[in-house]
Parts: structure tokens; C-alpha cells; sequence
């Protein structure tokens, strides 16, 4: 079905919703201090979308215009039979980009299958290549498997394998040089993260981890010449490239460079709430519209056009207060 005019998914700022990023599960097999608190409690497996559930939202947001999915997690991979998902996501007309986000432990097995089932990038998160670093950021993760999952999906021959690094101070800002290196060697992209304050870890200070995206760049510059590019890959990445490489540097800057005139995206957690911001709790109960039609796509495509009124202008992160938004990153993937 090609998407009419009066389908488009279109906010009150005339931004136009071209990018859905679905979350199949709220668990995760690490336990990154900037995500997570260490004792979290998940969602109970009886109150998620199915897997048909998922697909289907998938495929009404396709006939409303949407061309980029990226399956999210927590760790999208640890979900049973998630490979249903993008069998079907990957058949879809109109649909350009099938991604995921992933932290890569899982990925030695799984590249493959994405790939075959038409995956078209992946993103991978990886803070450090130290064992001891990633051990205390992850709480619980072994570096190993992480590079592993990060070689097979080279292997596998994906459009793009791009890294994500939040990066934070005192505990690996002074290793982004190291990871520009291991990504230019590997012929990926990589984009550094500043944190953004979702839900309370109690462990953790937000203000005093903070490391901008300005001094990461300031860093890099003692090693690279890095010219700013005005390519993107639909997300809200600023990237820089370097003259002796193919490798693209990115930043995601929430807090230093506001990209939310340009928001192109809007999220759904495993449990079917559509939200129509990161920073932000409007939302809508998307789960229950689809199981009160489950027969009729016209009724379900009606409310997701009601939701973009209520998209807000953008989000209003500040590390100095308490998070207002109590809801942690693993409820979004990000
Ligand atoms: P590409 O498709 O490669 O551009 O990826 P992406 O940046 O859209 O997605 P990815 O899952 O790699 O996300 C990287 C980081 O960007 C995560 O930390 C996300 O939380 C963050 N991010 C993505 N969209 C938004 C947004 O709308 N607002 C904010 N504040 N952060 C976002
Ligand atoms: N701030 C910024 N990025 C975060 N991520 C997880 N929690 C946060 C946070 N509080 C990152 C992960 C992953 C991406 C989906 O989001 O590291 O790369
Ligand atoms: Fe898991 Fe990703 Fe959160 Fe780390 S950031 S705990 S890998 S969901």
C-alpha cells in the first residue's frame, strides 16, 4: 500500500514521522550503569506485544509513511523467537532501512539470520576496550563477547556496522581516541553519546560523569583533522570525517547541540506505549487500540494520526535536577 497524503504521520510542527523504533523487551543481559539500576524490575512477560503485535505495528507505520525501523531492547536479541519479527519487518514494501541496536553479546549467533532476514544496519554499543572498564560499566558484561558479536556482524556483510559509546568522565573519556582507532581499522562508523538523565541509578552521578560532545571533539582533533559533513543517517548524530579514512566520527549531543526542530522518529516500549518523545511522557496506550481492533488497521492508523497532536516540541534534560522522567533507557533502547 503506498502511503496517501492524509496518512502521513505529520505533528503540529509539521515534522513529518519517518523512523519508528520499536523496543521488543525491557531486559537486558548487562546492566550498564547509565541505563540501569542494578536491581531493576522488568515488565511481566504476560503484558507485552506479542511478536504479531510488534510486525503489525511495523507494517501500519510502513502505510503511513514510515521508511526506517529500528528493533530496540533493552537487549533486542534476548527476546525468544525475535527473529519472527524481522523475517517479517523484512518484507515489507516501502520499508528502506531495517536496523537494530544492540550491545553485541548476542550477535555470534544472530548476524547472519539478521542479515538474511534484511537487516540493513546495526548499531552496536561499546564503551571501552578495556576488560576491567567494561566489567565495571556493564556491570556484569565480558568485553570478549561483545567483540566477537562486533566481528560476526562485519562478517555477515551488512550495509553499515556503526559503534555507540556513551562516553563518561572518569571512566572512559580518556579512551575515545582508542576507540576511533578500533573503529577505523574496522572501516565502521562510530558515534559518541553524551548521557542523557532517564531514571534514577543510585549508584551513579549524572552531573559528575558528564563529558561533552565539545571536549570529546577537542580531544579527537590531537590526533585527527575532523571536517564536519552534513551527511546523516536519519538519527539525531551531527558526523565528522577524517581525510585518511572511510570511518565517519559522530555526536549525539543532547545537551549541547538541541536537534529536536529536525525529530523525524517517535518509539513504542514492549508493552505498547507510543511515545512521542524521549525526553518527554506523552504517550498513548497503543497496545490496548490494537487488541480492541484487532480486525481493523483503518481504526488502529486513526490513532496513531490522534498522537502526532500530542508529539511534543522536544525534551528539557537537565543533569543538575532529578531526572523528571523516572522511566530508565531500557524501556526505549535509547
Ligand atoms: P542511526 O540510524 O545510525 O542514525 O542511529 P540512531 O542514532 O538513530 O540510533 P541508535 O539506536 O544508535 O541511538 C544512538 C543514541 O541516540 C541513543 O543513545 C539514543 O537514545 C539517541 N537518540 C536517538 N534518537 C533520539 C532522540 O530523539 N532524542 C534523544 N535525546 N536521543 C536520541
Ligand atoms: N544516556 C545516553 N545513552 C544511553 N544509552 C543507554 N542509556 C543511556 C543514557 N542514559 C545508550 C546505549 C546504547 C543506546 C541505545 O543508548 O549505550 O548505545
Ligand atoms: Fe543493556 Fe543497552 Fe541498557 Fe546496557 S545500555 S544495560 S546493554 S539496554
Amino acid at each position: 500500500m503506498h502511503p496517501s497524503s492524509d496518512s502521513l504521520l505529520i505533528d503540529r510542527f509539521g515534522r513529518q514521522i519517518n523512523y519508528v523504533r520499536l523496543s521488543v523487551t525491557d531486559r537486558c543481559d548487562l546492566r550498564c550503569v547509565y541505563c540501569m539500576s542494578e536491581d531493576m524490575t522488568f515488565v511481566p512477560r504476560e503484558q507485552l506485544l506479542t511478536l504479531e503485535e510488534i510486525s503489525r505495528i511495523g507494517r501500519l507505520f510502513v502505510e503511513m509513511g514510515v521508511d526506517k525501523i529500528r528493533i530496540t531492547g533493552g537487549e533486542p536479541l534476548t527476546r525468544k523467537n525475535i527473529l519472527q519479527v524481522f523475517e517479517s519487518l523484512g518484507q515489507l514494501t516501502g520499508l528502506k532501512d531495517l536496523t537494530i541496536t544492540t550491545n553485541g553479546t548476542l550477535l555470534s549467533s544472530y548476524a547472519q539470520a539478521l542479515k538474511d532476514a534484511g537487516v540493513t544496519r546495526v548499531n552496536i554499543s561499546l564503551d571501552t576496550l578495556d576488560t576491567e572498564r567494561f566489567k565495571a560499566i556493564t556491570r556484569v558484561g565480558k568485553l570478549a563477547k561483545t567483540l566477537q558479536g562486533i566481528d560476526a556482524a562485519l562478517e555477515a556483510g551488512f550495509q553499515s556496522v556503526k559503534l555507540n559509546a556513551v562516553v563518561l568522565k572518569n571512566r572512559n573519556h580518556d579512551e575515545v581516541h582508542k576507540l576511533v582507532e578500533f573503529a577505523r581499522q574496522r572501516g565502521m562508523d562510530i558515534s559518541f553519546i553524551e548521557e542523557m538523565p532517564l531514571g534514577i541509578v543510585g549508584d551513579h552521578d549524572r552531573a559528575e560523569a558528564f563529558y561533552s560532545s565539545e571536549q570529546i571533539r577537542n580531544d579527537l582533533l590531537k590526533y585527527y583533522q575532523l571536517t564536519a559533513s552534513n551527511e546523516s543517517t536519519g538519527g539525531p548524530a551531527r558526523y565528522y570525517r577524517m581525510p585518511d579514512s572511510n570511518s565517519r566520527v559522530g555526536f549525539i549531543s543532547p545537551h549541547s547541540h538541541n536537534f529536536c526542530d529536525t525529530c523525524n522518529r517517535v518509539r513504542v516500549t514492549a508493552e505498547g506505549r507510543l511515545l512521542l518523545c524521549l525526553g518527554q511522557e506523552h504517550s498513548i496506550d497503543l497496545r490496548r487500540s490494537l487488541r480492541a481492533h484487532p480486525l481493523d488497521d483503518a481504526a488502529v492508523r486513526q490513532d496513531l494520526l490522534n498522537a502526532m497532536q500530542i508529539k511534543p516540541q522536544g525534551h528539557n534534560f537537565n543533569l543538575a535536577l532529578q531526572p523528571v522522567i523516572m522511566r530508565h533507557m531500557n524501556t526505549t533502547g535509547g
